[in-house]
């Protein structure tokens, strides 16, 4: 069997998906996960492009022992030092370098003649080298490349010392048999002398279909990310890649991952929920509808004879039930145990003591509890996010004039604060009084709610996006109530929580 590597890049170029910025807590969250999934690389971020990436990328470092992480890169030697101090407290790290080989991007974006970017290559490559033994080498743009030139500059960093070369294709030009073409061609030239690596981006819809194209032609690492994210269409998606490879062992015999693929539809929910991008619902493998059957005929097949329309299995991904119903008022605290390590949940005592109080409480105001609900109770109970503000209560009526007025009380170390603001709407009301009370101006750029699971009292689920008093950045809060509008008090302080514990993290 031979292996096909996943690097997972989500935190990295995922986390250039417009809007998909993450604080340190939520990056540590999702590489724990990524662990657990079984990918073999964490690219964690880009060391020196922030200093909340250096630190993100340091924290997951000292915590993550069995994927390698990985920092990006530019081929200066700023970015290679700052990357190696980044990644040193991991077992096992890499440092991925770069630079642009494609004829626009050299001319017009570096400025630079083809010889001077091989030199700068050779020199990034060895200055990572000092650092790490595991050096991965991208030529950007490469599929806009001259083909000789590839050669050329892959042979000089293999020669000191690259031992993954990456073949992005930045734009996401390419079909995927001109993809299959030029990895065929570069793996016939670098034969075993270094591993061959995909990075698809997917504007015209061919990421999946053009990293697959490259392991058919000898490629054997993939960097992809959970939902797809990435910048601008995104990037492969690590859950098709590796459902495809598993699913046609008919192609792929020889070729393994060391994903637990189990993990997936858990790992998925984990980054839809902390970056509020939901994937769309006819997204493969983890879209709410990859494993619906709606048309009669199709159940009717689906009951005679599972594989007549199922090609996987829904439990081979992870999903468990379809959002059933599932515990009760009078469910005692081992079921409810039960259940979330079925759904695959690991949580301490702690957070299961206090995931427990809170199912209790929904058991109160909700007849039904739903899959759906659960995963919602324990994204909240298990934050690593200090709470530092937290809603004691909430009330709001309407005034003359459509003003709404809301009386708010929130708790803060130990102290409760109370005070009241009107707005043009209950919205505006509950937020201009939690601004009162926190004393932080902020602007709110995004506001979703949705309906958690079904029945008239499904939770309400608010996301918010909101830009702080030093504008860097939207920072993404998150709340769950029976209640809307508490729910939107509650994810306005749980964004304004997010960055008081990137600020203090910072600082
Ligand atoms: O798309 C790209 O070319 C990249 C490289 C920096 C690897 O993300
Ligand atoms: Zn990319």
């Amino acid at each position: 069997m031979e292996m096909v590597k996943i690097l997972d890049t989500t935190l990295r170029d995922g986390e250039q998906s417009p809007g998909a910025s993450m604080n340190i807590e939520e990056k540590i969250q999702i590489a724990l996960q990524l662990e657990h999934l079984g990918v073999d690389v964490i690219e964690a971020g880009f060391a020196a492009s922030s200093p909340g990436d250096f630190e993100a990328i340091n924290q997951i470092a000292k915590q993550i022992t069995t994927s390698s992480i990985c920092s990006l890169a530019r081929a200066v030697p700023g970015d290679i030092e700052v990357a190696a101090k980044a990644i040193m407290p991991a077992p096992l790290k890499r440092i991925h370098t770069f630079i642009a080989t494609s004829p626009i991007h050299m001319e017009y974006k570096l400025k630079m003649k083809p010889e001077q970017v091989i030199q700068r290559a050779v020199e990034a490559v060895k200055l990572a080298k000092s650092f790490v033994e595991d050096v991965e080498f991208s030529c950007e743009d490469a599929c806009r490349s001259d083909m000789s030139f590839l050669k050329e500059i892959l042979d000089a960093v293999v020669e000191v010392g690259a031992k993954t070369l990456n073949i992005p294709d930045t734009v996401g030009y390419r079909l995927p048999h001109e993809m299959g073409a030029i990895i065929a061609e570069l793996h016939q030239h670098i034969q075993n002398r270094a591993i061959l690596s995909m990075h698809c981006h997917n504007d015209l819809g061919f990421a999946t279909a053009n990293s697959i194209a490259g392991i058919l032609s000898g490629a054997r690492q993939i960097e992809c990310t959970i939902n797809g994210l990435g910048e601008r269409a995104g990037n492969t998606a690590l859950e098709e890649v590796v459902m495809i490879l598993k699913t046609r062992k008919d192609l792929f015999s020889n070729l393994q991952t060391r994903i637990r693929t189990q993990e997936i539809y858990s790992t998925s929910n984990l980054v839809a929920n902390i970056t509020g991008i939901r994937p769309q619902p006819n997204k493969a493998i983890v879209g709410k509808n990859a494993f619906a059957h709606e048309s009669g005929i199709h159940q009717d097949g689906i009951l005679k004879h599972r594989e007549t329309y199922e090609i996987m299995r829904p439990s081979d991904v992870g999903i468990v039930g379809e959002n059933n119903l599932v515990l009760g008022k009078h469910s005692g605290r081992a079921a409810f145990k039960d259940k979330i390590v079925s759904m695959g949940y690991r949580v301490s005592n702690e957070e299961l003591q206090k995931a427990f109080e809170r199912f209790k409480e929904l058991c109160d105001s909700k007849k039904e509890i739903f899959d759906d609900d659960i995963r919602a109770i324990l994204s909240e109970e298990t934050t690593h996010i200090p709470q530092i503000f937290v809603l004691e209560s909430l009330q709001v009526s309407s005034c003359s004039h459509n003003h709404h007025c809301a009386a708010i009380s929130i708790a803060k170390e130990g102290a409760v604060y109370s005070d009241s603001a009107l707005g043009n709407g209950s919205v505006d009301s509950i937020l201009k009084t939690i601004d009162r009370i926190s004393g932080f101006a902020s602007r709110l750029k995004d506001y979703k709610v949705e309906a958690l699971s079904r029945g008239k009292d499904a939770l309400a689920k608010v996301v918010v996006k909101v830009e702080f008093e030093d504008g860097k950045g939207a920072i993404i809060g998150r709340g769950v109530d029976v209640d809307t509008m508490n729910a939107t008090a509650k994810a306005y302080l749980s964004a304004l929580n997010s960055y008081l514990s990137m600020k203090q993290f910072l600082s």
